[in-house]
Formats: structure tokens, sequence, C-alpha cells
């Protein structure tokens, strides 16, 4: 009786703070301030790059005239240092009005009427990360009411200035708080990355019931080296992590730092190449008015973002690791699979390698596969398990494969690669 009781409470627990709001059955994709634009609030000396609306209507026209829209680019992310230093009358968040004269509102307006999402940012705590007031335990539900009010599409829930108690409370609380709204707004939370990242700390079966994406690890710089840093950790961590994920909850190992001054034109492909097999969110943040034709190519292969969007929602692994050659697979719908031949050496010569289905454990179509490079955008020819795959990897680069099940029909080279 007392056990029953117990999971009947449970299972109540779990309904009420699910979160229920049927949004990103595959990973979002988007733009966000941070990683480019940090804290940057002088629009006097700095008019251009200031968190700002004018900032966000500029980066929602190239998001619609660069075609990003088309590709699922829909999210469109305000991060820290939007608001005053002070609540309203009425203790609500405001906008700073030199920076947003209109108000959230009219800017999430004018981002629908370009057919995009707003995001808007908030911290679990006393101050966000920048220093701007927080949500504490007290304002969850007049902040949760505020962004449904200016009609914000998604949230991202920073974790500074709080302890591990009050975040226990806050996140669930404000997963109820925004679905008490009955706007469907995505729920990105900051929570597990404060918290180490890893059971018992973390909880990812909890989380899975109430965010639907969530930060694991530390902030992407903008480097090669910080993201090999997060390959290493998501690697390690992939026994707990894999499971996590699926439809509508996601592992997020931050932006994409692709069209930045960080990344070369190969180690660009790898940070895409990665996130596409993690089922990454592909939030970029970059300067969409200004992005080289290489960086934009890069963001907008269709191929990979066929891949990073497949609907079976499974987030793939690092598979094998013999010293800097790292194999990283994920397997899609209908007997489709990605697979990155990472190299992270930088000796200057691209390293031959051969390998073959078989050795990747593909072998279930009798009839073969078809093979594609991805960011080559060729079609590779048909495949048996033992056929060598002879392939050249450039230092600090990758060779992504997308591997198609011979005797399944597919929308063909045109859909992948535009025109061929
Ligand atoms: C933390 C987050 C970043 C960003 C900043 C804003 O560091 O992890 O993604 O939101 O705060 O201050």
């Amino acid at each position: 009786m007392y056990l029953l009781s117990l999971s009947l409470l449970l299972t109540l627990y779990t309904l009420s703070t699910a979160l229920d709001n049927g949004l990103v059955k595959t990973p979002p994709m988007g733009w966000m301030t941070w990683e480019r634009y940090r804290c940057i609030t002088d629009c006097k000396n700095d008019p251009d790059n200031c968190i700002s609306e004018n900032l966000i209507k500029a980066m929602a026209d190239r998001m619609v005239y660069g075609g990003w829209r088309e590709l699922g680019y829909v999210y469109l992310s305000i991060d820290d240092c939007w608001s005053l230093k002070q609540r309203d009358s009425q203790g609500r968040l405001q906008p700073d009005p030199d920076r947003f004269p209109s108000g959230i509102k009219a800017l999430a307006d004018y981002v629908h009427s370009k057919g995009l999402k707003l995001g808007i940012y908030s911290d679990m705590g006393n101050y966000t990360c920048g220093g701007y007031p927080g949500t504490t335990l007290e304002t969850i539900k007049i902040d949760a009411d505020t962004f449904a009010s200016w009609e914000v599409d998604m949230l991202k829930f920073d974790g500074c200035y709080s302890n591990s108690t009050e975040k226990a409370i806050g996140y669930p609380k404000m997963s109820v708080a925004l679905n008490a709204t009955g706007r469907p707004i995505l729920y990105s939370c900051s929570w597990p990355a404060y918290e180490g990242g890893l059971p018992p700390q973390v909880n990812y079966t909890l989380l899975g019931n109430i965010c639907n994406m969530w930060r694991n690890y530390g902030d992407v710089q903008d480097s090669w080296d910080s993201v090999l840093s997060i390959m290493k950790w998501y690697a390690a961590n992939q026994d707990v992590l894999q499971p996590a994920a699926g439809p509508g909850r996601w592992n997020d190992p931050d932006m994409l730092i692709t069209g930045d001054f960080g990344l070369s034109y190969e180690q660009s492909k790898v940070q895409l190449a990665i996130w596409a097999i993690l089922a990454a969110p592909l939030i970029m943040s970059n300067d969409l008015r200004t992005i080289s034709e290489d960086a934009k190519d890069l963001l907008q292969n269709r191929l990979l973002i066929h891949i990073n969007q497949d609907s079976l929602g499974k987030q793939g692994r690092q598979v094998l690791k013999v010293g800097r050659l790292e194999v990283w697979k994920r397997e899609m719908v209908n007997g489709q699979y990605a697979v990155a031949i990472v190299n992270t050496g930088d000796d200057g010569i691209p390293k031959p390698i051969a390998t073959s289905l078989g050795m990747l454990n593909i072998t279930q179509c009798p009839a073969g596969y078809k093979l594609y490079d991805v960011f080559e955008k060729e079609f590779l020819g048909y495949f048996k398990s033992n056929t060598l795959i002879n392939l050249k990897v450039n230092p600090t680069g990758t060779v992504m494969l997308f591997i198609h099940p011979a005797s399944v029909p597919h929308h063909g080279h045109r859909k992948y690669f535009g025109v061929m």
C-alpha cells in the first residue's frame, strides 16, 4: 500500500512537472547573441554589435534573405545583458529602453513577421551571469508570464548566483510556469552544466521531462581547443548522455562558432560534423551580415542538416579513438547512418585511412549501401561490407560520410546537394 502510493505520488509529480509543449521533435536550429556579441551594451561606440533590437532585426533580415530560415534556422535568441538593472514598478523585468526602444513584444512581432521565432534569456538566481537581475524563486511566475505576454518562443534559463537547492526547485518550477502560460516556449536549461553534468548530481530523466534542451558542460569559446575539449567531454560521458537525448529533449554542447575567428575551414567542418552526429541544437553565434561564403556554405550544407535533423532523434557516439584518429557514428531512420572520421593531428599531412562498412559495423543491408561525402557533396558509389573505402582526412579536419541502404529509395542527390 505504502509502495503503491509512493509510486502514484511519483507519477503525479512527474505528470505535474512534465513539459508538455510538443516542441523540437528534431534539434532546434537558429542563432544566438552570446558567443559573438557577449555583453556589448555600448551602442554609442559600437552600434552595429551592441545587444539591441537593431542587432536582432538585422539578423532576422539576414536569416530570411540569406536563405537560413528555409533550411530550418528559425530561432533567433537574445542572450544576457538585454534588461535594465531594475525591475519595473510591478516587479517585471524590463528591457533597456535605449537599446530596445520598441520593447520586446514589438521585436517579437517583427521576428514573427519574418517567419522566425524569438528567444530570450534569464537566470535562475539573484543575478544573471553578466550581473543583470535574475529570476528568483519568488519571481518565476511573473517572469514566465512576462515572457509569454511578449510572445517569446524560447527561454534560455541560466544558473549563475543560485545554490543547488534553489536550482533543484527553480528549474522544475519554471517548467510548470511556462506550461501554465499556455504558450509553447522552448525551455533551455543550463542546470546540468552547473552541477558537473553527470549523475548522481544530474538526473537526466527528470531533465528530459521538464526541459527541451540543456547545457551539460562549459561555454564554447572561439577556438579549436575549446571545440576539442567539448568533444572530449561528450565522448568520455556518452554512456550517460546518449540515452538522455531524444525527440523534444536534447543535450546542448553549446553554440556553433563557424563564421567567427577561431576555427579554420577544416576545423569548422569538425564542429559541424560532431554536432550533427550528437543530434545537438545547431545554434550559430556569428555575424550573418559579413559571414564568408565558405562558412555559409558549411552551415547551409543540406546533407549535414538532414543528418542533424534525423527523425529517429538518436544521439550518435564516438566509436573509435586511436591516437589522433576518431570515428563518430550516428544511426538514423530507415537504416541510414552518418559517420565522421576526424583527424585531430596537426602534422600537416592529410592522413590516408582505409576502412570498410564492415569495419564500421554497418552490415545490415545485404544489397550494400550508397555512400556520400557530406562536405565534398559527392556521391562516392555503392559499397558492400568488405569494399575498401579509401579516404584522406586533413589535419584537424574530418571526412563525413552519409550512408544509405541501397535497397531503400531516397530523395536523391538533388535534395542533398542542390543541383547536380
Ligand atoms: C553563462 C552561459 C553562457 C552565457 C553567459 C551570459 O556563462 O553559460 O552561455 O549565457 O552566461 O552571461
